[in-house]
């Protein structure tokens, strides 16, 4: 429903279109004030009145329509009060007819969003970082397919670079299959940091990573199967990690995939008069050295990282034909994405503005910082399995007899592991606490969830008798808060993809369980009289209509039992 809309034609004033009058319709802070108000500011300025005095003058000509209870007057504002049982009403049964589908959009039907997330590195650990990155673009993914846009989830997979010769270096002197094949990227990240030690004292192991790189560039058999089994090896864990977090991509296109789609990107910026030498580096500056140069090629002839990002993006732009193209990546790459950026920008591609660095934060555990350098890490998956063991005791004393209950613990586990990912504006540090983001009272996944399953059993034990439906069940205060807590939802869905902020969903959701048990201490649903217990019950159904959405929106599950 438009309210807002609707009240903008109640009003009548001279001269004044109801088009002019919408925008300034807003929703007061307090709800005593009414469900909107209009300021009355502007329009008294120019017609050289007392605002007070318009909104008064405004309130005097509002006419009678059934979906308005009441208009006052307060300070220069005019209030609107709906009809608390009409709104009530319609909401559920919007939510209730549209199911699934409330909330979704077609505001995007013909329009591809390319989201480049995750992005591990082979050989590297996941760690936390990653964790966030993935939470946050798999919720992406999810918001912008309900809104109605393909979506081409893209793992950049950083497979490619000098790191891979330190690699067969250290496995060649000091790994073994057999540790690798049973601890995994642990066993290759433990003999990636002690290479970094001893080269420090051993310059000459550099030339010799240097020779096995250039093996593999040009294809050496061993080189390549050993890379090759570097690179499976992170995958089956990393695999692992994205099934538990139910995270998909489309496409695993990664730094290596570009190999070949450089030269002519290169070629291209020479054309234009981009590329400059410096030192026998190939550079592009930047006006008034706004930035500093971004390298490209350098003097041994090697490209880098941001070579491979600017062939990928006009790959991608050449495949997709993105009408945008996000990349969830760590606020420490502001600077390469802002020269990337540029670069396609000084190149005369128009789409450079449909980029965009969804810049994250950085997580650290209660315990200190986390680093990868010198092996101090953290990885996802212990942190998973912690989090779920804990989960797993505190469902055991809250209900021994539970049925499946690691199943159940899994969900909760993982689930509060990535709601705590995504409740915070995502450009905010973080420390991540078990207890806390296990807290059932607090503004958790767990509480959200065990608010979904208190709405589940509601409506196992309570059926609705007869088709006599009491609105005046769902107009007291605290029913028609979780109203328009309900209400806002499909807005909220539609403001994290505009402002790439998966928090707005998490919080609306946390807003709706918070005034869901407010409602359900307050007002007997069991005992109430039928036709009221219905209206209820439908308000019942509706929240958890709405809570498994939101949820599935992230990527968390809703047990219906816990
Ligand atoms: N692999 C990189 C890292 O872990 C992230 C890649 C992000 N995507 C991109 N197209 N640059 O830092």
């Amino acid at each position: 429903m438009d309210y807002k809309k609707l009240l903008a034609d109640t009003v009548i004033l001279q001269d004044v279109e109801s088009s002019e009058i919408e925008p300034l319709i807003t929703v007061p802070k307090d709800p005593a004030m009414g469900d909107y108000c209009l300021p009355c500011f502007k329009f008294a300025k120019e017609m050289k009145k007392s605002p007070m005095a318009l909104a008064q003058e405004i309130v005097s000509r509002i006419g009678a329509y059934n979906f308005l209870e009441k208009a006052e007057a307060v300070g220069g504002y005019v209030n609107f009060t709906l009809n608390k049982k009409m709104v009530a009403s319609r909401v559920v049964e919007q939510v209730l007819t549209e199911g699934i589908g409330y909330g979704r959009s077609e505001e995007g039907a013909g329009k591809t969003v390319c989201i480049d997330f995750s992005s591990v590195n082979i050989a590297k650990p996941f760690h936390m970082g990653h964790l966030l990155n993935t939470s946050i673009g798999g919720a992406l993914c999810r918001i912008y397919r309900s809104l109605g846009y393909k979506v081409v989830g893209i793992n950049h997979l950083g497979d490619w670079g000098t790191q891979f010769g330190k690699l067969i270096v250290a496995y060649k002197k000091w790994g073994s299959r057999e540790d690798v094949d049973s601890r995994g990227v642990k066993a290759l990240f433990d003999i990636y940091v002690r290479y970094h030690k001893e080269a420090e004292e051993d310059p000459s192991l550099d030339d010799e990573a240097r020779a096995w790189f250039k093996k593999i560039e040009d294809g050496n058999e061993e080189a390549l199967s050993l890379f090759g089994y570097f690179k499976e090896v992170t995958m089956k864990e990393v695999e692992r990690v994205y099934k538990r977090l139910n995270v998909t991509f489309d496409s695993y296109a990664g730094e290596s995939f570009y190999n070949d789609k450089m030269q002519p990107v290169l070629d291209e910026l020479e054309e234009k008069g981009l590329l400059e030498l410096s030192e026998g580096a190939k550079v592009v500056r930047f006006e008034g050295d706004k930035m500093p140069p971004c390298l490209l090629v350098r003097s041994d002839g090697a490209t880098l990282y941001a070579t491979r990002d600017l062939a990928a993006a006009v790959y991608r732009k050449n495949t997709y034909d993105f009408y945008k193209c996000l990349y969830v990546v760590a606020y420490q790459q502001n600077l390469h994405f802002q020269q990337i950026f540029e670069v396609l920008r000084l190149m005369g591609k128009p789409w450079a503005a449909d980029m965009v660095h969804v810049a994250h934060g950085m997580v650290s555990l209660q315990d200190g910082a986390l680093s990868s350098r010198g092996g101090r890490v953290v990885f996802v998956e212990d942190v998973l399995n912690t989090a779920v063991s804990k989960a797993g005791k505190i469902i055991a004393e809250k209900n021994p007899d539970l049925k499946d209950r690691d199943k159940i613990a899994e969900q909760v586990g993982v689930g509060a592991t990535i709601f705590a990912m995504l409740f915070n504006s995502r450009i905010k540090d973080m420390v991540f606490d078990y207890d806390k983001v296990l807290n059932f009272d607090g503004e958790t996944g767990p509480y959200v969830q065990y608010t979904y399953a208190r709405c589940c059993s509601l409506l196992e034990k309570c059926v609705s008798e007869g088709d006599d439906f009491d609105d005046e069940g769902i107009a007291n205060p605290e029913a028609y808060a979780l109203v328009k807590a309900l209400e806002k939802y499909p807005e909220s869905v539609r403001l994290a993809g505009e402002k790439y902020e998966p928090s707005i969903v998490a919080r609306q959701v946390v807003d709706i369980a918070q005034a869901f048990n407010k409602f359900y201490f307050e007002h007997n649903i069991k005992d109430a009289a039928p036709a009221v217990r219905n209206a209820r019950l439908a308000l019942v159904g509706a929240t958890r209509q709405v809570i498994e959405s939101g949820l599935t929106l992230l990527g968390i599950s809703a047990p219906q039992r816990m």
